[in-house]
């Protein structure tokens, strides 16, 4: 056979068991989904950093309580370090390699190294337990009333803790979840790390059980209404101990998870709501694993599954006419990217055991969630509407104004005199193009007609999170792997 019939063949094969077939390179939109998370790095940074745009930030970070918080990163597009989106950006990267670091040879190092830049700091977090635990660094206020580059920050770098009686399950439930994925990641790669995740994830998880409270209670308005929990701490205490029954095996966190009073009824998935991910991950345990203790969850996740295949009878979910899941009109893409997450890791899961769900009449096969994954992710890398790609740096039209200070001012490197807490907004209001590529950003993306307006000001749709990339990750390689799951 000729090279050109070959790769006729190819296309032919690709088309008739995908159904389209894109021109994407998710290998590509995969590694530059990890250089993201180099340009939202706290504390002092490697020789190795890439995105050589940014440099060293906050290195006094926990010196107003006399303990190291330096490190971990920064939520989005300002300068606090949020302990709740951070832990659950931890746990979705750690998940990522978990279920699909097969699928990413050559990211492998990049990915287990954005999970531990954030397990590094919250270890340090963690390291008061079981008295207290450190879930914020930075005044959001004070920083939300300034533009500037993380470099020459000069908000204030309060430190907030969690105690007996100032509780925080959620977070600190949410952080267990953290630890105990990334517990799992080191396991055949740096044992002794491993050891001192999971036993620190033990200590959260027990902080978080023993004094019960909404994080948003003890501490308001410096948490809300950045990242107040609206779920409450049911969702986070049953995601904790579904990791820490997957990372230890002991039944009695099974047990606990099943004794919580959940409605496992929710169609989202993201840094405050865990339930639909908890459901996924104890379903493996049964699909994949056959183990009969966690048969019930596999219903708990098709469930969620039925709440978002367009076709499927139960779907709550909407699309845009442009055929974009749409959840929220704040920074929607998070859930097109948790959400596509988790029918990625059903799919494999069903696909592996080869066994199918039904929704109703319709059934769920593989091939259908992939493709309804596929759809959502070409979405995001350019086939949309707009022509645009949703991915900072991916393809020829991106988003060129992200609501992001560091990335919209003139780098350290090229500019290194201090701008201020005022003078940043002139670069905030300029309307042109941001000087920094933030590689691998996903923006919060466009509204439910398809819209976007490349805007800083509007934040809604142009600030990138770590939170939309984290579950990307592995999504992507779930793709670029292939038909292969
Ligand atoms: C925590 O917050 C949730 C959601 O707002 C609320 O339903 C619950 O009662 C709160 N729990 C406590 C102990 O304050
Ligand atoms: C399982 O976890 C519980 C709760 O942390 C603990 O009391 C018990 O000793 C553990 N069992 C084993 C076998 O490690
Ligand atoms: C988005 O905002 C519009 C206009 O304010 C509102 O009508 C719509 O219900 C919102 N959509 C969602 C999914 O929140
Ligand atoms: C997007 O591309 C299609 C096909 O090339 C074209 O018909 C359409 O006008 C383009 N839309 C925008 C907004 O550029
Ligand atoms: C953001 O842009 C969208 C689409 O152009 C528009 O509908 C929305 O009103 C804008 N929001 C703000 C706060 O400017």
């Amino acid at each position: 056979m000729g090279l050109e019939t070959i790769l006729a063949l190819g296309v032919v094969i690709a088309m008739a068991s995908g159904g389209v077939y894109s021109t994407h390179n998710y290998r590509e939109a995969l590694s530059k989904s990890l250089i993201f998370f180099q340009g939202q790095r706290s504390g002092k940074l490697p020789t190795d950093q890439s995105l050589i745009w940014r440099a060293n930030s906050a290195l006094s970070d926990g010196s107003a309580d006399n303990v190291d918080l330096t490190g971990g990163y920064y939520d989005a597009g300002d300068n606090v370090k949020f302990g709740l989106p951070m832990a659950f950006t931890t746990t979705m990267l750690a998940w990522s390699v978990l279920e699909f670091g097969k699928s990413m040879p050559k990211e492998l190092d990049h990915a287990r190294e954005a999970v531990r830049w954030g397990t590094d700091y919250l270890l340090k977090a963690s390291a008061p337990l079981p008295s207290s635990f450190y879930v914020q660094v930075g005044d959001p206020n004070a920083d939300h009333g300034c533009w500037e580059r993380p470099e020459d920050m000069s908000t204030p770098r309060s430190v907030y803790k969690v105690t007996p009686s100032k509780p925080g399950t959620e977070v600190a439930a949410e952080t267990a979840a953290a630890l105990a994925a990334a517990a799992l990641v080191f396991r055949t790669v740096d044992g002794g790390y491993s050891k001192k995740l999971l036993r620190t994830a033990e200590k959260a998880f027990a902080f978080a059980n023993r004094y019960r409270g909404n994080y948003s209670d003890s501490l308001s308005s410096v948490v809300c209404p950045f990242y107040c929990s609206y779920s409450g701490f049911q969702d986070e205490l049953l995601w904790g101990a579904a990791w820490l029954y997957k990372a230890t095996h002991n039944s009695s966190y099974l047990s606990y998870a099943q004794s919580l009073d959940i409605d496992y009824d929710s169609d989202t998935f993201s840094w405050d709501n865990k339930i639909p991910g908890a459901a996924v991950l104890l379903s493996r345990g049964f699909i994949l694993e056959k183990n009969e203790a966690v048969s019930e969850f596999k219903h708990r996740a098709e469930k969620f599954v039925c709440s978002v295949l367009p076709r499927s009878p139960f779907k709550t979910v909407i699309y845009t006419p442009g055929g974009l899941m749409y959840k929220m009109n704040g920074s929607n893409l998070q859930y097109v990217t948790s959400s596509t997450f988790l029918l990625s890791a059903y799919a494999k899961y069903l696909k592996i055991s080869k066994q199918t769900s039904m929704c109703g009449d319709l059934a769920v096969t593989p091939l259908s969630l992939r493709g309804l994954v596929r759809k959502q992710v070409d979405y995001i890398l350019g086939d949309n509407p707009n022509n645009m790609s949703y991915m900072v740096g991916f393809g020829d039209r991106f988003p060129q104004r992200i609501h992001h200070r560091g990335s919209s001012i003139p780098s350290v490197g090229l500019n290194a005199e201090a701008i201020g807490c005022e003078q940043g907004f002139s670069y905030y209001y300029d309307g042109d193009a941001n000087p920094n590529v933030l590689t691998g950003a996903v923006v919060g993306g466009p509204d439910a007609n398809d819209e976007f307006a490349d805007d800083r000001e509007n934040y809604s749709q142009s600030e990138p999170a770590t939170y939309i990339n984290a579950p990307l990750v592995g999504t992507l390689a779930f793709l670029a792997a292939g038909l292969q799951p």
